[in-house]
């Protein structure tokens, strides 16, 4: 990093789940499916899913005021707020405005969405972390959350069966002791295969033009044609972001990978040649739940002691766009 570049600190990391749980026997109600054919493609038990009024919003915010108690800052702290969901409850007001007000922050400090799916919180902390860079902002609320339960097409079987609901959250700052906690971090696209997970959101044309054919509802998925091109390219891509940070994979503590399937993750697991104790997987239990993926795996695996502090982790994400990538980070005592 140039000398001229504030170097960031994560402060605080949090992470809230809806009580509801589905579990893949329940799923054996809506569709010919079972556990032993969910379980040993996923790695997926069960999931948690939002039910009546329960939304992402609901459970960014829980996530949002979590990471804030971690980092010991009041919400009047914040100069930013950004939220990364694959489908927001509202197209607007942002996720990000709605929990700006729900926190109470009385200043006018700007809050706004992006949307790059379940490589959504990486992106969040790359935007981030040029913000604190060059001093624009220095203290950064980033919320992830998805509740995709609400829009799996839940007479799709291939689809269903993945998702679940959940909230993770971010507290960034400025760091006071010239040592940066993203030691690298990089986000890639490639729209020319966008095709792989979409979700339509199309409204209707002027009633007084032609009309045109609706898309169908729903999550639609090529699971096999994802599976195969995050096989081949994750794995490789992972590897490159370590060595292209001047390190070596048995440099780094963890790997905090986004939670789709389990053998993905072996996948990563086996190139960069680490133990199960060093790999977070909570996918058994969350299902993927797409943004919040990695923040939530990241807040749980360190509040469950799976995950000491005073370490380093390698984060890695991919998703709709398609999107990927993935970051090296210094996990500080105290971030939860
Ligand atoms: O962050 C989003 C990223 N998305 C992903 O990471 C998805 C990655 N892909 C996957 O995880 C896997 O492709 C799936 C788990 C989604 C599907 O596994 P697959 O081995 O690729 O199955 P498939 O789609 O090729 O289907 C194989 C068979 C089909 O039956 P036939 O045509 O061979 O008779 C499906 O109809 O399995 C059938 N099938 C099911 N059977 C029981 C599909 N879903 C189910 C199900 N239960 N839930």
């Amino acid at each position: 990093m140039g000398n001229n570049l504030i170097p960031l600190r994560i402060a605080g990391v949090g992470y809230s789940v809806p009580d509801a749980v589905i579990t893949n026997d329940d799923l054996t109600k809506l569709y010919d499916t079972s556990d032993e054919w969910i379980y040993s493609r996923t790695g997926i038990k069960e999931r948690r899913v939002v039910s009546g009024e329960e939304n992402a919003i609901d459970l960014g915010f829980a996530a949002a005021k979590n990471a804030l108690e971690k980092a010991k800052m009041a919400p009047e702290d914040i100069d930013l707020i950004i939220a990364a969901s694959s489908a927001p409850p509202d197209l607007y007001p942002a996720i990000a405005c709605h929990i700006q007000a729900r926190l109470g922050i009385s200043t006018q400090v700007p809050a706004f969405d992006i949307t790059a799916a379940c490589t959504g919180l990486i992106y969040a902390l790359s935007i981030a972390k040029a913000y604190i860079a060059s001093g624009m902002y220095k203290n950064i609320l980033l919320v992830a959350t998805d509740n995709n339960s609400r829009l799996v097409n839940w007479e799709d079987r291939g689809t269903s069966i993945l998702f679940g609901d959940g909230a993770g959250a971010m507290v960034v700052t400025a760091s006071d002791d010239g040592v940066d906690d993203v030691i690298a971090i990089d986000i890639k696209s490639d729209g020319s295969i966008g095709d792989l997970i979409e979700l339509s959101f199309d409204g209707k044309n002027c009633p007084l033009v032609e009309q045109y054919e609706p898309k169908p509802q729903g999550i639609r998925m090529n699971g096999r044609g994802v599976y195969t091109f995050v096989a081949k390219v994750l794995p490789h891509y992972v590897e490159n972001l370590i060595a292209n940070a001047g390190m070596k994979a048995e440099d780094i503590d963890y790997l905090i990978p986004h939670q789709a399937n389990i053998r993905i993750i072996q996948a990563v697991q086996e190139r960069l040649g680490y133990s199960d104790d060093k790999v977070v997987t909570n996918i058994k239990y969350y299902g993927n739940t797409s943004a919040a993926s990695i923040p939530l795996a990241l807040a749980e695996s360190v509040e469950k002691g799976k995950v000491k502090l005073g370490t380093t982790a390698v984060l890695c994400g991919f998703g709709a766009g398609m999107t990927w990538g993935g970051a090296i980070v210094r996990l500080r005592e105290g971030i939860c």
